[in-house]
Protein backbone atom coordinates (compact mmCIF):
# COMPACT_ATOMS: atom_id res chain seq x y z
CA UNK A 1 0.00 0.00 0.00
CA UNK A 2 0.92 3.84 0.22
CA UNK A 3 3.20 4.30 3.43
CA UNK A 4 4.02 7.77 4.31
CA UNK A 5 6.38 8.44 7.27
CA UNK A 6 8.81 10.83 8.60
CA UNK A 7 12.83 10.80 8.00
CA UNK A 8 13.92 13.73 9.65
CA UNK A 9 12.20 17.27 9.94
CA UNK A 10 12.49 18.30 6.74
CA UNK A 11 12.14 14.21 4.94
CA UNK A 12 8.62 12.76 4.44
CA UNK A 13 9.22 9.39 2.76
CA UNK A 14 6.30 8.33 0.87
CA UNK A 15 6.24 4.59 -0.59
CA UNK A 16 3.95 4.49 -3.13
CA UNK A 17 3.35 1.89 -3.16
CA UNK A 18 5.77 0.59 -0.49
CA UNK A 19 5.61 -2.65 1.63
CA UNK A 20 6.49 -2.86 5.53
CA UNK A 21 6.97 -5.97 7.21
CA UNK A 22 6.03 -6.67 10.94
CA UNK A 23 7.57 -9.79 12.59
CA UNK A 24 5.84 -11.60 15.61
CA UNK A 25 7.44 -9.71 17.95
CA UNK A 26 5.54 -6.60 16.80
CA UNK A 27 8.61 -4.98 15.13
CA UNK A 28 9.00 -3.35 11.95
CA UNK A 29 11.39 -6.07 10.10
CA UNK A 30 11.13 -4.24 6.89
CA UNK A 31 10.27 -1.24 5.04
CA UNK A 32 10.72 -0.52 1.48
CA UNK A 33 10.06 1.41 -2.19
CA UNK A 34 8.35 -0.87 -4.99
CA UNK A 35 8.19 -0.66 -8.38
CA UNK A 36 4.51 0.68 -9.19
CA UNK A 37 3.24 -1.52 -11.78
CA UNK A 38 5.72 -4.51 -11.17
CA UNK A 39 4.27 -7.71 -9.35
CA UNK A 40 6.60 -9.32 -9.53
CA UNK A 41 8.97 -6.48 -7.41
CA UNK A 42 6.50 -7.45 -4.10
CA UNK A 43 7.55 -11.31 -4.31
CA UNK A 44 11.38 -10.43 -4.60
CA UNK A 45 11.24 -8.24 -1.61
CA UNK A 46 9.31 -10.65 0.27
CA UNK A 47 12.02 -13.89 -0.81
CA UNK A 48 14.88 -11.30 0.19
CA UNK A 49 13.01 -10.97 3.44
CA UNK A 50 12.26 -14.64 4.33
CA UNK A 51 8.60 -13.29 4.37
CA UNK A 52 5.75 -15.50 4.04
CA UNK A 53 3.17 -14.47 1.36
CA UNK A 54 0.26 -16.09 2.99
CA UNK A 55 0.29 -13.08 5.47
CA UNK A 56 0.27 -10.17 3.26
CA UNK A 57 -1.94 -7.76 2.97
CA UNK A 58 -3.08 -5.19 0.46
CA UNK A 59 -3.82 -1.81 1.22
CA UNK A 60 -6.56 -0.30 -0.96
CA UNK A 61 -6.12 2.94 -3.28
CA UNK A 62 -7.89 5.07 -1.03
CA UNK A 63 -5.70 4.18 2.22
CA UNK A 64 -2.23 5.06 3.66
CA UNK A 65 -0.10 3.72 6.20
CA UNK A 66 1.15 5.78 9.03
CA UNK A 67 3.06 6.06 12.03
CA UNK A 68 1.27 6.84 15.50
CA UNK A 69 0.26 10.01 16.40
CA UNK A 70 2.12 11.09 19.85
CA UNK A 71 0.45 13.68 22.29
CA UNK A 72 2.75 15.43 23.96
CA UNK A 73 0.93 16.96 26.42
CA UNK A 74 -3.09 16.23 27.34
CA UNK A 75 -5.06 16.27 30.93
CA UNK A 76 -7.30 12.86 31.38
CA UNK A 77 -9.41 14.37 34.06
CA UNK A 78 -10.18 17.19 31.52
CA UNK A 79 -11.65 15.86 29.22
CA UNK A 80 -14.71 15.84 30.78
CA UNK A 81 -15.21 19.41 30.01
CA UNK A 82 -13.70 20.07 26.74
CA UNK A 83 -15.31 22.47 24.34
CA UNK A 84 -16.31 24.78 27.50
CA UNK A 85 -14.44 27.72 29.33
CA UNK A 86 -13.01 29.70 26.37
CA UNK A 87 -13.51 32.97 26.94
CA UNK A 88 -11.59 33.23 30.19
CA UNK A 89 -7.43 33.22 30.48
CA UNK A 90 -5.69 30.81 31.43
CA UNK A 91 -5.63 31.79 35.35
CA UNK A 92 -9.66 31.87 35.63
CA UNK A 93 -10.02 28.98 33.76
CA UNK A 94 -8.42 27.03 35.83
CA UNK A 95 -10.23 28.24 38.72
CA UNK A 96 -13.19 28.38 37.55
CA UNK A 97 -12.88 24.78 35.36
CA UNK A 98 -10.29 22.82 35.78
CA UNK A 99 -9.47 22.68 39.56
CA UNK A 100 -13.12 22.02 40.41
CA UNK A 101 -13.24 18.97 37.32
CA UNK A 102 -9.57 17.74 38.92
CA UNK A 103 -10.90 17.67 42.60
CA UNK A 104 -14.01 14.96 41.65
CA UNK A 105 -11.09 12.66 41.12
CA UNK A 106 -10.41 12.38 44.59
CA UNK A 107 -12.90 9.75 43.91
CA UNK A 108 -11.52 6.09 42.58
CA UNK A 109 -14.94 5.61 41.08
CA UNK A 110 -14.82 8.70 39.08
CA UNK A 111 -12.19 7.89 37.44
CA UNK A 112 -12.67 4.57 36.93
CA UNK A 113 -15.79 6.46 34.70
CA UNK A 114 -14.12 9.07 33.45
CA UNK A 115 -10.60 7.81 32.11
CA UNK A 116 -11.39 5.25 29.95
CA UNK A 117 -13.67 7.36 27.80
CA UNK A 118 -10.51 9.86 27.32
CA UNK A 119 -8.01 7.30 26.54
CA UNK A 120 -10.44 5.53 24.31
CA UNK A 121 -11.12 8.72 22.65
CA UNK A 122 -7.43 9.63 22.41
CA UNK A 123 -6.48 5.90 20.52
CA UNK A 124 -9.56 6.57 18.32
CA UNK A 125 -7.68 10.01 16.94
CA UNK A 126 -5.03 8.15 16.31
CA UNK A 127 -2.54 8.68 19.44
CA UNK A 128 -0.42 5.59 19.84
CA UNK A 129 1.42 7.57 22.54
CA UNK A 130 0.12 10.12 24.76
CA UNK A 131 1.48 11.89 28.00
CA UNK A 132 -0.95 12.49 30.18
CA UNK A 133 -1.50 14.38 33.00
CA UNK A 134 -3.69 13.13 35.80
CA UNK A 135 -4.78 15.10 39.61
CA UNK A 136 -3.21 15.03 42.61
CA UNK A 137 -4.59 11.89 43.71
CA UNK A 138 -2.57 9.03 43.83
CA UNK A 139 -5.56 6.54 42.86
CA UNK A 140 -6.81 8.18 40.46
CA UNK A 141 -3.64 8.45 38.78
CA UNK A 142 -3.06 4.47 39.72
CA UNK A 143 -6.63 4.43 37.42
CA UNK A 144 -5.27 6.09 34.54
CA UNK A 145 -2.37 4.25 34.52
CA UNK A 146 -4.29 0.96 34.45
CA UNK A 147 -6.78 2.13 31.92
CA UNK A 148 -3.36 2.68 29.55
CA UNK A 149 -2.14 -0.50 30.38
CA UNK A 150 -5.89 -2.09 29.41
CA UNK A 151 -6.40 0.12 26.26
CA UNK A 152 -3.03 -0.71 24.74
CA UNK A 153 -2.09 2.80 24.55
CA UNK A 154 1.51 3.79 25.08
CA UNK A 155 1.76 6.59 27.70
CA UNK A 156 3.57 8.05 30.10
CA UNK A 157 1.41 8.86 33.33
CA UNK A 158 1.57 11.77 35.69
CA UNK A 159 0.67 12.02 39.16
CA UNK A 160 -0.04 16.47 39.48
CA UNK A 161 2.40 18.05 42.26
CA UNK A 162 0.88 20.94 43.50
CA UNK A 163 1.41 22.61 47.15
CA UNK A 164 -0.13 26.33 46.60
CA UNK A 165 -2.57 28.33 44.75
CA UNK A 166 -4.45 25.60 43.63
CA UNK A 167 -8.59 25.71 44.15
CA UNK A 168 -10.67 24.91 47.38
CA UNK A 169 -10.14 21.43 48.18
CA UNK A 170 -7.76 21.23 45.72
CA UNK A 171 -4.42 21.84 46.78
CA UNK A 172 -1.61 19.59 48.64
CA UNK A 173 -0.90 20.40 52.38
CA UNK A 174 2.74 20.60 52.11
CA UNK A 175 5.78 19.79 50.00
CA UNK A 176 6.85 16.96 52.63
CA UNK A 177 3.02 15.51 51.92
CA UNK A 178 3.69 15.75 48.26
CA UNK A 179 6.86 14.24 47.82
CA UNK A 180 4.77 11.53 49.83
CA UNK A 181 2.28 10.70 48.03
CA UNK A 182 4.44 11.01 44.67
CA UNK A 183 6.89 8.47 46.46
CA UNK A 184 3.90 6.13 47.11
CA UNK A 185 2.55 6.37 43.78
CA UNK A 186 6.05 5.63 42.00
CA UNK A 187 6.22 2.05 44.24
CA UNK A 188 3.08 1.15 43.37
CA UNK A 189 3.33 2.18 39.58
CA UNK A 190 6.54 -0.29 40.32
CA UNK A 191 4.45 -2.92 41.15
CA UNK A 192 1.95 -2.59 38.26
CA UNK A 193 5.38 -4.16 36.46
CA UNK A 194 3.73 -2.75 33.07
CA UNK A 195 7.08 -2.97 31.34
CA UNK A 196 7.63 -0.01 29.19
CA UNK A 197 4.63 0.87 27.53
CA UNK A 198 3.19 2.67 30.05
CA UNK A 199 5.69 4.60 32.69
CA UNK A 200 5.51 7.47 35.31
CA UNK A 201 6.52 11.28 34.27
CA UNK A 202 7.32 13.40 37.46
CA UNK A 203 4.45 16.45 37.21
CA UNK A 204 4.83 19.75 39.16
CA UNK A 205 1.81 21.12 37.39
CA UNK A 206 3.17 24.71 37.01
CA UNK A 207 5.77 27.07 39.16
CA UNK A 208 2.89 29.43 40.12
CA UNK A 209 1.34 26.37 41.68
CA UNK A 210 4.60 24.94 43.24
CA UNK A 211 6.98 26.12 45.99
CA UNK A 212 10.63 26.06 45.12
CA UNK A 213 10.91 23.26 47.82
CA UNK A 214 8.52 21.11 45.97
CA UNK A 215 9.92 21.76 42.96
CA UNK A 216 13.55 21.03 44.20
CA UNK A 217 12.04 18.13 46.12
CA UNK A 218 10.82 16.90 42.51
CA UNK A 219 14.40 17.60 40.90
CA UNK A 220 15.97 15.43 42.95
CA UNK A 221 13.59 12.67 42.76
CA UNK A 222 13.76 12.66 39.04
CA UNK A 223 17.11 12.17 39.46
CA UNK A 224 17.33 9.93 41.84
CA UNK A 225 15.02 7.55 40.97
CA UNK A 226 16.85 6.95 37.55
CA UNK A 227 16.78 10.17 35.22
CA UNK A 228 12.91 9.82 35.25
CA UNK A 229 10.53 12.00 32.79
CA UNK A 230 9.33 15.54 33.86
CA UNK A 231 6.76 17.57 32.87
CA UNK A 232 5.59 20.75 33.32
CA UNK A 233 3.51 23.90 32.04
CA UNK A 234 6.50 27.13 31.19
CA UNK A 235 5.43 30.36 29.89
CA UNK A 236 1.98 29.52 28.57
CA UNK A 237 0.27 33.41 29.43
CA UNK A 238 1.58 36.93 29.88
CA UNK A 239 -0.67 37.00 33.23
CA UNK A 240 1.26 33.65 34.59
CA UNK A 241 4.65 34.72 33.67
CA UNK A 242 4.30 37.71 35.62
CA UNK A 243 3.14 35.93 38.28
CA UNK A 244 5.97 33.79 38.34
CA UNK A 245 8.76 36.36 38.30
CA UNK A 246 6.98 37.80 41.37
CA UNK A 247 6.59 34.35 43.22
CA UNK A 248 10.34 33.50 42.19
CA UNK A 249 12.01 37.19 41.90
CA UNK A 250 15.80 35.21 41.92
CA UNK A 251 15.58 33.19 38.92
CA UNK A 252 16.94 35.07 35.70
CA UNK A 253 13.47 33.73 33.86
CA UNK A 254 10.84 31.54 33.82
CA UNK A 255 12.52 28.56 32.30
CA UNK A 256 15.33 29.62 34.83
CA UNK A 257 13.05 29.05 37.66
CA UNK A 258 12.87 25.04 36.29
CA UNK A 259 16.35 25.31 35.73
CA UNK A 260 17.67 26.79 39.41
CA UNK A 261 15.31 23.66 40.16
CA UNK A 262 16.90 20.85 39.02
CA UNK A 263 14.10 19.94 36.43
CA UNK A 264 15.42 20.69 32.96
CA UNK A 265 16.97 17.78 31.96
CA UNK A 266 16.96 15.75 28.36
CA UNK A 267 13.94 14.03 29.47
CA UNK A 268 11.72 17.21 30.59
CA UNK A 269 8.81 18.16 28.45
CA UNK A 270 7.64 21.54 28.52
CA UNK A 271 4.18 22.74 27.27
CA UNK A 272 3.58 26.05 25.51
CA UNK A 273 6.87 27.84 25.49
CA UNK A 274 4.81 30.58 23.97
CA UNK A 275 6.43 33.58 25.97
CA UNK A 276 10.50 32.59 25.60
CA UNK A 277 13.28 35.22 25.11
CA UNK A 278 16.06 34.14 22.62
CA UNK A 279 18.10 33.25 26.15
CA UNK A 280 15.19 30.88 27.40
CA UNK A 281 15.53 28.78 23.69
CA UNK A 282 19.19 28.61 24.39
CA UNK A 283 18.78 27.33 27.84
CA UNK A 284 15.88 24.35 27.11
CA UNK A 285 18.35 23.51 23.73
CA UNK A 286 21.35 23.45 26.63
CA UNK A 287 19.65 21.35 29.17
CA UNK A 288 18.15 19.17 26.76
CA UNK A 289 14.47 20.00 27.73
CA UNK A 290 12.29 20.27 24.60
CA UNK A 291 8.95 21.69 24.17
CA UNK A 292 5.60 20.80 23.84
CA UNK A 293 3.47 22.85 20.75
CA UNK A 294 -0.26 22.69 22.00
CA UNK A 295 -1.26 25.22 19.08
CA UNK A 296 -5.06 24.53 19.90
CA UNK A 297 -4.98 25.44 23.21
CA UNK A 298 -3.02 28.28 22.48
CA UNK A 299 -6.07 29.40 20.13
CA UNK A 300 -8.39 28.42 22.51
CA UNK A 301 -7.45 29.59 26.00
CA UNK A 302 -6.28 33.09 23.99
CA UNK A 303 -2.70 32.66 24.82
CA UNK A 304 -0.41 33.73 22.23
CA UNK A 305 1.31 32.26 19.13
CA UNK A 306 4.36 30.43 19.74
CA UNK A 307 7.20 30.77 16.93
CA UNK A 308 7.58 27.21 16.67
CA UNK A 309 10.48 28.05 14.03
CA UNK A 310 12.75 29.68 16.67
CA UNK A 311 12.95 26.90 18.68
CA UNK A 312 13.52 24.64 15.96
CA UNK A 313 16.67 26.72 14.61
CA UNK A 314 17.55 27.10 18.25
CA UNK A 315 17.78 23.32 18.38
CA UNK A 316 15.47 22.66 20.77
CA UNK A 317 13.33 19.34 20.38
CA UNK A 318 9.62 20.09 19.44
CA UNK A 319 6.76 17.68 19.74
CA UNK A 320 2.83 18.45 19.22
CA UNK A 321 -0.05 18.36 22.23
CA UNK A 322 -3.68 18.64 21.91
CA UNK A 323 -3.72 19.98 25.98
CA UNK A 324 -7.61 18.84 25.99
CA UNK A 325 -9.19 21.23 27.31
CA UNK A 326 -7.25 23.95 27.05
CA UNK A 327 -7.38 22.48 23.47
CA UNK A 328 -10.94 21.59 22.22
CA UNK A 329 -9.55 18.65 20.66
CA UNK A 330 -7.96 15.35 21.45
CA UNK A 331 -7.05 14.75 17.56
CA UNK A 332 -3.33 15.66 16.62
CA UNK A 333 -4.02 16.17 13.19
CA UNK A 334 -6.19 19.38 14.55
CA UNK A 335 -2.65 19.99 16.10
CA UNK A 336 -1.23 19.85 12.98
CA UNK A 337 -3.77 21.99 11.10
CA UNK A 338 -3.30 24.95 13.66
CA UNK A 339 0.53 24.64 14.28
CA UNK A 340 0.34 25.53 10.39
CA UNK A 341 -2.40 28.56 10.69
CA UNK A 342 -0.26 29.58 14.04
CA UNK A 343 3.34 29.38 11.98
CA UNK A 344 1.95 31.34 9.20
CA UNK A 345 0.09 34.24 11.94
CA UNK A 346 3.78 34.31 13.18
CA UNK A 347 5.11 35.20 9.92
CA UNK A 348 2.88 37.54 9.12
CA UNK A 349 3.16 39.61 12.31
CA UNK A 350 7.34 39.29 11.84
CA UNK A 351 6.63 40.44 7.54
CA UNK A 352 4.12 43.54 9.12
CA UNK A 353 7.05 44.86 11.65
CA UNK A 354 9.75 44.24 9.46
CA UNK A 355 11.46 47.86 8.45
CA UNK A 356 12.09 46.98 5.00
CA UNK A 357 11.10 45.03 2.09
CA UNK A 358 14.80 42.80 2.65
CA UNK A 359 13.98 41.71 5.94
CA UNK A 360 10.19 41.40 5.31
CA UNK A 361 11.29 38.55 2.92
CA UNK A 362 13.27 36.85 5.13
CA UNK A 363 11.08 37.77 7.94
CA UNK A 364 9.99 33.96 8.50
CA UNK A 365 9.55 30.57 6.95
CA UNK A 366 6.34 28.85 7.87
CA UNK A 367 6.29 25.47 8.81
CA UNK A 368 5.72 23.12 5.91
CA UNK A 369 3.46 19.71 5.90
CA UNK A 370 6.55 17.73 6.44
CA UNK A 371 7.88 19.88 9.29
CA UNK A 372 4.36 19.52 10.64
CA UNK A 373 4.23 15.97 10.06
CA UNK A 374 7.08 15.20 12.04
CA UNK A 375 6.02 17.33 15.00
CA UNK A 376 3.59 14.80 15.19
CA UNK A 377 5.36 12.09 14.92
CA UNK A 378 8.97 11.51 15.14
CA UNK A 379 9.79 15.14 17.01
CA UNK A 380 7.07 13.96 19.40
CA UNK A 381 8.98 10.77 19.73
CA UNK A 382 12.42 12.46 20.41
CA UNK A 383 11.16 14.76 22.70
CA UNK A 384 9.73 11.84 25.07
CA UNK A 385 12.99 9.71 24.08
CA UNK A 386 11.19 6.99 22.59
CA UNK A 387 12.83 7.49 18.95
CA UNK A 388 14.49 4.45 18.85
CA UNK A 389 10.97 2.49 19.73
CA UNK A 390 8.67 4.71 17.89
CA UNK A 391 8.19 7.81 15.74
CA UNK A 392 8.55 6.25 12.25
CA UNK A 393 8.50 2.93 10.33
CA UNK A 394 12.83 2.75 10.61
CA UNK A 395 13.35 -1.70 11.01
CA UNK A 396 13.41 -2.66 14.05
CA UNK A 397 11.08 -0.01 15.90
CA UNK A 398 7.94 -1.24 16.78
CA UNK A 399 4.84 -1.15 14.92
CA UNK A 400 2.85 1.84 16.18
CA UNK A 401 0.85 2.74 13.03
CA UNK A 402 -2.32 3.80 11.71
CA UNK A 403 -4.32 2.69 8.72
CA UNK A 404 -6.04 5.70 7.07
CA UNK A 405 -9.38 5.33 4.83
CA UNK A 406 -9.59 8.29 3.07
CA UNK A 407 -13.04 6.83 1.37
CA UNK A 408 -14.55 6.17 4.80
CA UNK A 409 -17.79 7.06 6.58
CA UNK A 410 -21.74 6.99 4.96
CA UNK A 411 -23.38 7.03 2.01
CA UNK A 412 -23.47 9.68 -0.59
CA UNK A 413 -26.69 10.37 0.21
CA UNK A 414 -26.65 10.84 3.86
CA UNK A 415 -23.51 13.06 2.92
CA UNK A 416 -21.60 11.72 6.50
CA UNK A 417 -18.45 11.03 4.14
CA UNK A 418 -15.94 12.78 5.67
CA UNK A 419 -13.48 13.09 2.77
CA UNK A 420 -14.03 13.00 -0.68
CA UNK A 421 -11.54 11.34 -2.94
CA UNK A 422 -11.62 12.43 -6.55
CA UNK A 423 -8.25 11.27 -7.85
CA UNK A 424 -6.19 7.79 -5.77
CA UNK A 425 -3.52 8.45 -7.80
CA UNK A 426 -1.25 11.25 -6.31
CA UNK A 427 -0.58 9.74 -3.09
CA UNK A 428 1.33 13.43 -1.27
CA UNK A 429 -2.13 15.23 -2.37
CA UNK A 430 -3.86 12.35 -0.48
CA UNK A 431 -1.68 12.84 2.51
CA UNK A 432 -2.16 16.20 2.04
CA UNK A 433 -6.14 15.63 2.47
CA UNK A 434 -5.41 13.63 5.54
CA UNK A 435 -4.01 16.41 7.46
CA UNK A 436 -6.32 19.04 6.34
CA UNK A 437 -9.90 17.78 5.93
CA UNK A 438 -9.77 14.22 7.50
CA UNK A 439 -11.48 13.09 11.31
CA UNK A 440 -11.76 10.80 13.64
CA UNK A 441 -13.73 8.10 10.93
CA UNK A 442 -11.17 8.23 8.58
CA UNK A 443 -8.73 6.48 10.98
CA UNK A 444 -10.13 2.71 10.46
CA UNK A 445 -7.17 0.83 12.80
CA UNK A 446 -4.55 1.36 15.31
CA UNK A 447 -1.41 -0.73 16.05
CA UNK A 448 0.54 -0.19 19.20
CA UNK A 449 3.52 -2.59 19.51
CA UNK A 450 2.16 -4.69 16.38
CA UNK A 451 -1.49 -5.03 18.41
CA UNK A 452 -4.79 -3.91 16.79
CA UNK A 453 -5.99 -1.43 19.76
CA UNK A 454 -8.82 0.25 17.61
CA UNK A 455 -10.38 -2.06 15.06
CA UNK A 456 -11.91 -1.89 11.53
CA UNK A 457 -14.86 -0.30 12.73
CA UNK A 458 -13.71 1.87 15.22
CA UNK A 459 -14.90 -0.88 17.63
CA UNK A 460 -13.30 -1.14 21.03
CA UNK A 461 -10.45 -3.47 21.19
CA UNK A 462 -9.06 -4.57 24.74
CA UNK A 463 -6.13 -6.35 24.92
N1 LIG B 1 -1.04 25.60 33.49
C1 LIG B 1 -1.15 25.00 34.69
N2 LIG B 1 -2.11 24.05 34.66
C2 LIG B 1 -2.60 24.04 33.43
C3 LIG B 1 -3.62 23.26 32.78
O1 LIG B 1 -4.26 22.39 33.36
N3 LIG B 1 -3.84 23.55 31.47
C4 LIG B 1 -3.15 24.50 30.80
N4 LIG B 1 -3.43 24.72 29.52
N5 LIG B 1 -2.21 25.25 31.39
C5 LIG B 1 -1.95 25.02 32.69
FE1 LIG C 1 -1.69 21.74 29.91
Amino acid sequence: GTIVHSLSLSELEILAPGVLGVSADGRIAFVERLEAGKPDDLAAALTRHNASSAQIRRLPAHTLLLPGLIDTHVHAPQYVFTGTGYTLPLLSWLAKYTFPQEKKFASRAHAQEMYPRAVRRSLRCGTTTAAWYGTLHVDATDVLARTCVKTGQRAFVGKVCMDRNGGEGYVEESAAKSLIDTNKWLDDFEALKCGDRVRPIVTPRFAVSCTGELLSGLGDLARERGGLHIQTHLAENRAECAFVKELFPASESYAGVYRDHGLLTPRTVLAHCVHLSDADRTMLHETGAGVSHCPVSNFGLDSGVCDVRALLEAGCKVGLGSDVAGGWSMSIVEAMRSAIVASRVVGHVKHAAATDAHAAKNAHVALSLAETFYLATLGGAKLLDIDSTTGNFAPGKEFDALVVNLDAGGSEDSGARPVDIFDHDDAAEMFEKFVFISDDRNISEVYVAGRRVVGPSGERVDV
